[in-house]
This record gives C-alpha cells, sequence and structure tokens, in this order.
C-alpha cells in the first residue's frame, strides 16, 4: 500500500555473493566481507582460480564465516549446480575487483568457471568494480565491454586515478572500499524494497485493424516499459505488464499478458485494476481505430477514399477516474511543449507523476536504449540527464519505494 512512509527491508539479512577474481587488488576484497559482515550481511564469497593466487579462500572462509566456492566443482552440499543455488540466493552479486578478463566473459556470456556461471546464472543486480592497468583499462575491447555490461544494467563502480601495482599512475586502480560499500548498500536496500507492492506495467505499440493484413500503429518498442516492468519485478513486487505487439521477451519475474488493440489493452488492464496499487502506463495506445475492420483483405480497387476513425477508450484517465489509493504514473511523449502538456495530463487524468520527454530529442523516446526525462508532479518538475531505459526505471521504482510501507 501507498503511504508517505519510508520502507524497510523485506529480508533482515541480505545476500551478496561477492565475486573477486585474479588482481593484485583481491587483498582489499578482505576489507569489504569485513564491513559488510559488520552490517550483517550474509556474503558468499566466489572466487576465480587466478584470485587464490592472490588470496586464499580460508581468509575469505574466516571473515564471512560461510563456505567459498573457488570452482565449478566444488560440492558444498551434494549439488552439481551450484552456481544455479548461489545465483538465487544472491540479492545482489558484487564483482571486487573485476578484472578486464572477467569483464569481457560477462560481455560475452561465457560461463566457464564458478564466477561466471554464477553472474550468468543470476537475476540480482550486478555490480562490478574494474581494477587493471590504464592501459586494459582505456582499451576499445575493454570500452565496448563495459558499454554492453552498462545497456544490460550492470552497474560499474569506476576505478580510480591513482598508483597502479605495475607503477604505473593512471586510471584503473580499484575504487575506494566506501564507495563500493556505498553503492553496494544502496543496491542491497533496493533488493527487495517492493515485495507485496501490486503493479500493472502497460508498454508497446498497439496496433488497430483495418483487414487482416493491414493495421494502423506506431513507433513504440516496448523497451522503457519492460525495463520499468523489470525493475519492480527484481525488487519483490508483483507486476503484470500488458503489453501491445513489440519484438521482446517476456521481462523475467514478470506475468506478461500479450494483446494487439487499444481494447484489448483496456480489458486485460482492467482485469488486473482492482488488485494493484500503482501503475505505470507507458504504452504508446493508439488514439484511434478505424471504425469498420473487413474481414478480408481489402482490395486496391475496392479501397473505400478515406478510412473512418473511431475514438479509442483512454485507458489512463479510466483509471484516474476510479484512483481510490493507487499511485498512477503516466508517460507524455511529446515534440513540443512538452512541460506544458504533461502538467495538463497530469490534472486531467488525475495522475501521481507523469514522465514527460521529448521523443524529437537526439538519444530519446521511441527505440533508443536512452532516455531524457523529467520526472513532472502537482509540487515540481525533475529535469533528469540523459541515461540509460534502465536507469530511468530504475528512478521511478525509487520514487515508489519512498512512498511504500509494506504490504500487510
Ligand atoms: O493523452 P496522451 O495519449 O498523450 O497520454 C499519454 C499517457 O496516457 C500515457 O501514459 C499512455 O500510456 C496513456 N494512454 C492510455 N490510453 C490511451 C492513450 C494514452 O492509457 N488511449
Amino acid at each position: 500500500m501507498i503511504a508517505d512512509t519510508d520502507i524497510t527491508p523485506a529480508t533482515a539479512r541480505p545476500t551478496l555473493v561477492l565475486g573477486v577474481t585474479g588482481c593484485i587488488a583481491a587483498y582489499k576484497a578482505c576489507e569489504l566481507v569485513r564491513s559488510l559482515v559488520k552490517q550483517d550481511v550474509r556474503i558468499k564469497v566466489v572466487m576465480t582460480q587466478a584470485a587464490t593466487r592472490f588470496v586464499g579462500p580460508v581468509t575469505f572462509r574466516t571473515l564471512s564465516d560461510e563456505p567459498v566456492t573457488t570452482s565449478l566443482w566444488d560440492d558444498p552440499g551434494s549439488s552439481a549446480v551450484h552456481h544455479v543455488s548461489l545465483a538465487e540466493e544472491a540479492d545482489v552479486m558484487l564483482i571486487a575487483p573485476c578484472t578486464a578478463n572477467v569483464m569481457a566473459k560477462l560481455a560475452t556470456g561465457r560461463a566457464d568457471d564458478i564466477l561466471s556461471a554464477t553472474a550468468l546464472a543470476t537475476e540480482a543486480t550486478i555490480i562490478i568494480a574494474p581494477a587493471m592497468n590504464t592501459h586494459m583499462w582505456r582499451h576499445p575491447a575493454t570500452r565496448a565491454n563495459l558499454e554492453t555490461l552498462r545497456s544490460r544494467g550492470v552497474i560499474v563502480v569506476e576505478p580510480e586515478l591513482g598508483e597502479l601495482a605495475c607503477g604505473d599512475i593512471g586510471e584503473g586502480r580499484l575504487a575506494s572500499a566506501e564507495r563500493i560499500l556505498e553503492v553496494t548498500q544502496a543496491e542491497l536496500g533496493r533488493s527487495s524494497d517492493l515485495v507485496g507492492l501490486g503493479v500493472l506495467v502497460t508498454a508497446g505499440p498497439t496496433f488497430e485493424p483495418m483487414d487482416p493484413v493491414r493495421f494502423l500503429g506506431n513507433r513504440s518498442t516496448g523497451k522503457q516499459g519492460y525495463a520499468i516492468a523489470e525493475e519492480f519485478g527484481r525488487r519483490g513486487a508483483n507486476v503484470v505488464l500488458v503489453s501491445g505487439p513489440t519484438s521482446l521477451p517476456d521481462p523475467f519475474g514478470v506475468t506478461t499478458i500479450r494483446v494487439n488493440t487499444a481494447l484489448e489493452m483496456q480489458a486485460a488492464a482492467e482485469c488486473v485494476y482492482d488488485d494493484v496499487d500503482v501503475v505505470v502506463s507507458v504504452a504508446a495506445v493508439a488514439d484511434f481505430r478505424p471504425e469498420y475492420v473487413a474481414g478480408d483483405k481489402i482490395k486496391k480497387e475496392d479501397a473505400p477514399d478515406t478510412l473512418v476513425l473511431v475514438r479509442n477508450p483512454d485507458i489512463l484517465a479510466g483509471f484516474g477516474a476510479d484512483k481510490g489509493d493507487r499511485f498512477l504514473i503516466g508517460f507524455a511523449a511529446e515534440t513540443v511543449d512538452v512541460l506544458k502538456h504533461a502538467r495538463q495530463k497530469l490534472v486531467a487524468k488525475n495522475l501521481d507523476l507523469v514522465v514527460a520527454n521529448d521523443v524529437s530529442e537526439p538519444g530519446a523516446g521511441f527505440g533508443h536504449d536512452t532516455n531524457r526525462v523529467v520526472f513532472v508532479t502537482r509540487e515540481v518538475d525533475e529535469h533528469l540527464s540523459s541515461m540509460t531505459k534502465r536507469e530511468v526505471a530504475r528512478r521511478i521504482a525509487d520514487k515508489i519505494s519512498a512512498r511504500v510501507s509494506k504490504m500487510p
């Protein structure tokens, strides 16, 4: 239920899977374990073989008071799929330090050791804290891997400038323990902050048929809505995604209902509306549909000169009229007077938040992986810098998190 109180974590003792890779900064991971254990975080350390050359597993075993895994073939219980159980236990996976090699493995989806297999199998947020020689860090291959990982939602704690193990001074030194801990704690806090919350997300375009072959549609790809559904799901919410036609796979941990038309979207959304606390309406719902839908393909020579359109229902405005305690979020994709239109929508549809963006701006809106949005509420306009759609999703979930008290 929505309330103006801060949230409390759902589980008293979150689990962090800490991946340690083979570089001299591996010893700094010991300090991370000590600090996190003091904050009552359960730590499961997984090490690459190379990491064990720098620090012995016994050190981590002692500091964490948990078994340490160093190989796919370690068998702490009896499981031959230990990487899967580790992956499932993780609320967050932190890899610190993360070598260029492990970054490359994560970017290409390799799973040939316990650490990379766990990272591939987990649905938890992954944080990496890279540490390497400056030339390796700056290499185009590493830059490309970094971009790939970021685009998939991996959080990167950037290395710092300083003296490196090789004696060079440059970029590549592992970020400070304080910085890594700050990012990790924030993510641990986010790992289950929306447990019990019912969320409806609409996403994608709607296709309004003229005949069995032709339709009226729009350029929405569904990327932003899917990212939002996934983010809420990852943080423990019960999410139903009602999606128009897209080429995206169903987001993990989310109930996805596929529809084609605005009327189908409305019917599906209304079915779940009673059970939700939050609605995030990202779908680019067609405002009009052809009045008549031909049963057979209309022959060119039989086509009418004019296409008669009728208005589609405004799904979100309908929800606004029957709002109750729900928190309603709309999107406003505009090309001119973005804020003015967003404010009008906020009031006209009885919304709590409108996420406004200028879809004519480069790198924003339809089809892009990034977005530049303004959060418009009755009190304030919050201008966000250009960021990935995943990050926009995270910011929206953070807004809800700040207003949520746990469901009974
Ligand atoms: O009025 P406009 O279409 O610009 O408003 C956009 C917002 O309203 C979006 O959140 C969109 O998902 C929602 N909407 C809707 N049903 C419609 C049209 C828009 O739910 N028919």
